[in-house]
């Protein structure tokens, strides 16, 4: 692939794993030494002190949320600078598991990109419609609402120091994956959409897949010219399905 963005591959582990699997994704990353794609890790937060941050090359850190809060009395929330200190480099904010059971917002998802910025951590901000939405003929009005609060809250300047990540909804953790025809569609839609505030940022920016992504079906949609790469639920559990698919990336 011979594509002038950064790709990236990122595994969200959702609130899965274990010491057990932080010492083989660790061990078996660095011994694979995958070169030409940025590898991202997002486990649960008290697995980060497990990881040897300051010695990571092979792969990157990153949180799955962030606090909207810089500290203070806010019970079970984990601020921006405290994963930063433990050497996370990405977080994921705006996931739809966090949108439907945190009932988070499109205002709220574009508050928690500004709070990762500011921390110095580059967001991976996700959208995409339900089915229900795609169904009733909504999407692309759907998928401007959401990208717009995250410009408006933020310029389409800061988009430069952000990753996107369209996951349709129906294809998370469903084993239903969007068409390499489909994803495409919506990636083209999305970077025609921010180029009609910035040209350059939109040429720019990574634009990623998640959704049901295999070893077996990621070639096809990282092949796709607007998509750089992938968001990883199930198969990033599994060390050799994550190397399988970010090899695909290259
Ligand atoms: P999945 O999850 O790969 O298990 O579908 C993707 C995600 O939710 O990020």
């Amino acid at each position: 692939m011979s594509k002038q963005r950064e790709i990236i591959v990122a595994g969200n582990w959702k609130q899965n794993g274990s010491l057990a699997l932080v010492q083989e994704m660790q061990q078996g990353l660095i011994n694979e030494a995958i070169a030409g794609v940025t590898v991202v890790v997002c486990p649960p937060s008290p697995y980060f002190a497990s990881f040897n941050a300051t010695q990571l090359q092979a792969f990157s850190l990153g949180a799955q949320d962030v606090s909207l809060f810089t500290g203070g009395a806010h019970t079970g929330e984990v601020s921006g600078d405290m994963l930063a200190e433990f050497g996370c480099r990405y977080v994921i904010v705006g996931h739809s598991e966090r949108r439907n059971t945190h009932a988070e917002t499109n205002e709220v998802v574009a508050k928690k990109t500004k709070v990762a910025l500011s921390a110095g951590l580059t967001p991976i901000i996700c959208f995409g419609e339900s089915e229900q939405v795609r169904d009733d003929g909504h999407l692309f009005e759907f998928l401007k609402q959401q990208l717009e609060a995250i410009i408006v809250e933020n310029s389409v300047e800061s988009l430069a120091q952000c990753v996107l990540a369209y996951e349709p909804i129906w294809a998370i953790g469903t084993g239903r994956t969007a068409t390499p025809a489909q994803a495409q569609e919506v990636h083209a839609f999305v970077r025609a959409l921010v180029a009609g505030y910035d040209a350059q940022v939109a040429e720019n920016v990574s634009i990623l897949y998640g959704g049901s992504v295999k070893p077996d079906n990621a070639k096809s949609l990282f092949d796709q010219p607007d998509i750089d790469g992938g968001l990883i639920g199930g198969a990033s559990l599994s060390l050799q399905d994550f190397v399988a698919i970010s090899r695909a990336a290259i």
